[in-house]
């Protein structure tokens, strides 16, 4: 056989292969719910959603008078803030990298180490953190009952419960659970459209579910299996394992994050360590940065992946980010 039939015999198997893949694969998990679920005590409405985005941009809520939720998750970078590490007031710096706020609502546990366990919950953490907003709850109570016209919100929003820290915050949480991705060039890719990702997208997509394990930890349409996991940053936070030491599997384990929009909310991981989607995804797949030090679980090995493999799956990567939400932020705020 001459060498070009071989290779284009080659080249037939290998797309059969991909092909049989991408069949056997269940594609219907990767579609894109269109809202978010909300708890039976705080059901997301109009009315509460345009009240707690007001709460979510409203810096007098903080003791600087500068600082909102919206400084660390900012609509315009990925609902992240681009910085390594949070800056809270009067220019504190946090230990973790903000992560993004985007589809947060489908998650069972919130912050890196899923020490809380729904939206209204995790709230509490920035509002009182001294790197953070650095407030007493009653204060952040007291200034929005100061407001005459968030007072008369609240009484439409939540007319049968009292104005007080739980409705602040699940106000918020109710805005937040309308923060979700829009439809990406993948989800037309999912609904059938071939042609909607490149084929270096669609081969990464392949690489993906495939050779380089991606899909063990960043499954479904969120693309993560809210799993914690080490993947073998080398740093010193010990993560998870904060919460339980005798618990040895979450030694330096962290919560797998969405990949959807993950294009614009540089820097990654839980230590902001990483600038690039290349970095990151070699990392992941190629069996940690530095894992002799804290060792990586188990599901974190070396995939071989070649700089080829790395660009295609990072051209998926990118073919997950939709155009962001219409949300404005509001430039006046009630009194
Ligand atoms: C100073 C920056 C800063 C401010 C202000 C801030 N956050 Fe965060 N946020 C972070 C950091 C850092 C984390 C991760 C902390 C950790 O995991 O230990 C986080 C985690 C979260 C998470 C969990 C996301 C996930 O995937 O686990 C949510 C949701 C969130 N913040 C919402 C809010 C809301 C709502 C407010 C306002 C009440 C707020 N944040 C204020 C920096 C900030
Ligand atoms: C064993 C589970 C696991 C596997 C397998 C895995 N990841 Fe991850 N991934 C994680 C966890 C956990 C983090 C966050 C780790 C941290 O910050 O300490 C992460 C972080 C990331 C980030 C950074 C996202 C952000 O917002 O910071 C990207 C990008 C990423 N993974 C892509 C991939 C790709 C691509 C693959 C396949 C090559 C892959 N991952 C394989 C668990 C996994």
């Amino acid at each position: 056989m001459k060498l070009n039939k071989i290779v284009t015999g080659m080249l037939l198997v290998s797309s059969v292969l991909t092909i049989t893949s991408l069949a056997s694969n269940d594609m219907t998990k990767w579609i894109m719910p269109k809202t978010a679920p909300s708890p039976a005590n705080n059901k997301t409405t109009k009315k509460r959603v345009e009240l707690g985005k007001l709460l979510y941009f409203d810096a007098r809520l903080s003791k600087s008078g500068q600082v909102s939720c919206a400084t660390c998750h900012d609509p315009k970078k990925g609902w992240s803030d681009g910085r390594a590490k949070a800056v809270g007031v009067f220019g504190r710096v946090g230990p973790r990298n903000s992560p993004t706020i985007l589809n947060s609502a489908f998650q069972k546990h919130q912050f890196w180490d899923g020490r809380a366990k729904s939206l209204e919950e995790q709230e509490l953490g920035p509002m009182q953190t001294h790197v953070e907003m650095d407030m007493k709850l009653d204060d952040i109570v007291k200034i929005v009952k100061s407001k005459k016209a968030y007072v008369k919100m609240f009484k439409k929003a939540y007319p049968n419960e009292p104005l007080n820290i739980k409705t602040i915050v699940k106000a918020i949480a109710a805005f937040e659970r309308t923060v979700i991705s829009q439809p990406s060039p993948f989800d037309l890719y999912v609904a059938g459209n071939k042609n909607a990702i490149s084929a270096n997208a669609t081969m990464g997509f392949s690489l993906f579910i495939g050779k380089a394990h991606c899909v063990d930890c960043h499954d479904g349409f969120n693309f993560t299996d809210g799993s914690f996991q080490n993947v073998g940053l080398g740093d010193d936070d010990i993560g998870r394992q904060k919460l339980k030491m005798k618990r040895k599997a979450w030694s330096h384990a962290f919560k797998t994050p969405t990949l959807r929009d993950v294009e614009k909310s540089a820097p990654y991981f839980h230590d902001g360590s990483v600038q690039t989607l290349q970095e990151a995804v070699a990392i992941c797949g190629n069996g940690g940065r530095y894992p002799k030090k804290y060792g990586t679980s188990d599901a974190i090995k070396n995939r071989n992946l070649t700089t080829k493999d790395i660009e295609q799956i990072t051209e998926f990567l990118k073919s997950l980010s939709g155009p962001d939400l219409p949300i404005v932020a509001p430039t006046v705020f009630p009194n």
